[in-house]
């Protein structure tokens, strides 16, 4: 795990945004997973910038989305699949045949689930998958204790998890309950994975999932069992890390080979 620290969340947001680029540019077909929440929102705008500005092409590209909300419709203004419509979708050259997201409508959940899970299969494995982080240690919505051999299956919320959502619904009631999430091995078996987290509320989740010991208890401490897994994040996340010198003392010293993958 390579845990790289930056001032700022603009600066942790340019950092994930150039590693995108770079996939995209050296792998034109690169299959993405990408996640929502408020975190990722300035990386989705740099994203959209590379395309207006410097044509950064996603003609070829296909796109996993972590999660859904069930119950909610791509036209609710809190489900994901319209923050990836408003937030990327709508403002790169992406195909919509090309961009999976599981269905919050599903009559079937358990047949969704395993279609998503064929989807993958069939177009996978992701190149590149970027995750966010709950207060919780959750990766997608996968909630403490989630199997670390998960698939893509429904979960129930925490009630922390719900109420730090609040913000997305006009009442506490609409916050829906359950969701569909690709499970932990299912992310897991993507090439390369960058964990992103900003600010105070973050910091002791980082700090168990870098530093702990791996545990379903904190489900983003199973990055520390994946071969590519970069943690990205601000000063403010990385506060409660015991060697956070000794993680910037390795990035700046890193061999300029190795620090390309960003330029
Ligand atoms: P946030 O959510 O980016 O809105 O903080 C992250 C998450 O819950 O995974």
């Amino acid at each position: 795990m390579e845990v790289i620290i930056l001032k700022d969340y603009e600066q942790m947001s340019q950092k994930v945004a150039a590693r995108f680029k770079k996939m995209i540019l050296h792998k034109p077909e690169a299959v993405l997973g990408l996640a929502t929440g408020g975190t990722p929102r300035r990386f989705y705008e740099m994203l959209c910038d590379f395309h207006v500005k410097e044509n950064l092409d996603f003609a070829k590209v296909k796109v996993f989305n972590l999660d859904e909300y069930l119950g909610l419709s791509a036209e609710h203004p809190a489900s994901y699949a319209y923050y990836m419509q408003e937030n990327l979708f709508s403002q790169v050259n992406l195909h919509k045949d090309q961009c999976f997201i599981p269905n919050g409508m599903t009559n079937d959940v358990a047949k969704e689930c395993q279609d998503y899970e064929a989807l993958i299969k069939e177009h996978g494995p992701v190149d590149l998958q970027v995750l966010g982080i709950g207060r919780d240690g959750h990766i997608g919505f996968n909630e403490p204790v989630s199997s670390l051999s998960s698939r893509t299956r429904i979960k129930t919320l925490t009630e922390q998890t719900r109420q730090d959502n609040a913000k997305y619904f006009s009442s506490s009631e609409q916050i829906p309950l359950h969701v569909i999430t690709m499970g932990i091995a299912t992310i897991l078996q993507a090439q390369e994975i960058i964990l992103m987290a900003s600010g105070q509320e973050k910091a002791q989740a980082i700090a168990k999932a870098v530093e702990g010991p791996l545990t379903a208890m904190v489900p983003a401490s199973v990055l520390q069992t994946h071969q590519r897994a970069k943690v990205i994040i601000d000063e403010s996340a990385a506060s409660q890390l015991t060697n956070k010198d000794y993680y910037q003392w390795v990035y700046e010293n890193k061999p300029n080979w190795q620090k390309k993958e960003f330029l």
